[in-house]
């Protein structure tokens, strides 16, 4: 069975090298808390908040997905050297634009090489 890997508040965290790890590993869903129905909607997710990810040939961020409940909507593939390769790092990115009929609840996964499958919290969109 696969691990899923879930973000812990870093504040709550002492270990600087933990923290670190936690937060360039996390997907964060940003968005619109609500939307129109029918409308294009864009949700943007961010590898980490604080710390940057490596972007190395065998340790990089390899996928990022979007999610409504058990339903996936988007995946987006990145390779190594998306965010300048070898001994780079960087927040990996990507907006997607999706349409929502009723009301949401998005999360999103993202599969680090090295590290595995990660989950963000969950973000409630009401759909009007
Ligand atoms: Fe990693």
């Amino acid at each position: 069975m696969i691990k899923v890997n879930r973000y812990e508040d870093i504040n709550n965290i002492e270990n600087e090298a933990k923290k670190d790890y936690i937060d360039r590993h996390s997907p964060f869903v940003h968005c619109e808390k609500s939307a129109k129905a029918g409308d294009v909607f864009q949700v943007t997710v961010k590898m980490g908040e604080e710390y940057t990810h490596p972007d190395d040939l065998d340790h990089h961020i390899a996928t990022i997905a979007l999610y409504n409940g058990q339903t996936k909507l988007a995946e987006s593939n990145f390779f190594a050297g998306a965010l300048g390769g070898q001994g780079k790092k960087g927040h990996q990115t990507i907006t997607f634009n999706i349409v929502l009929e009723k009301n949401a609840k998005l999360t999103a996964q993202s599969y680090c090489t090295k590290h595995g499958l990660w989950e963000s919290g969950v973000i409630a969109v009401e759909v009007k």
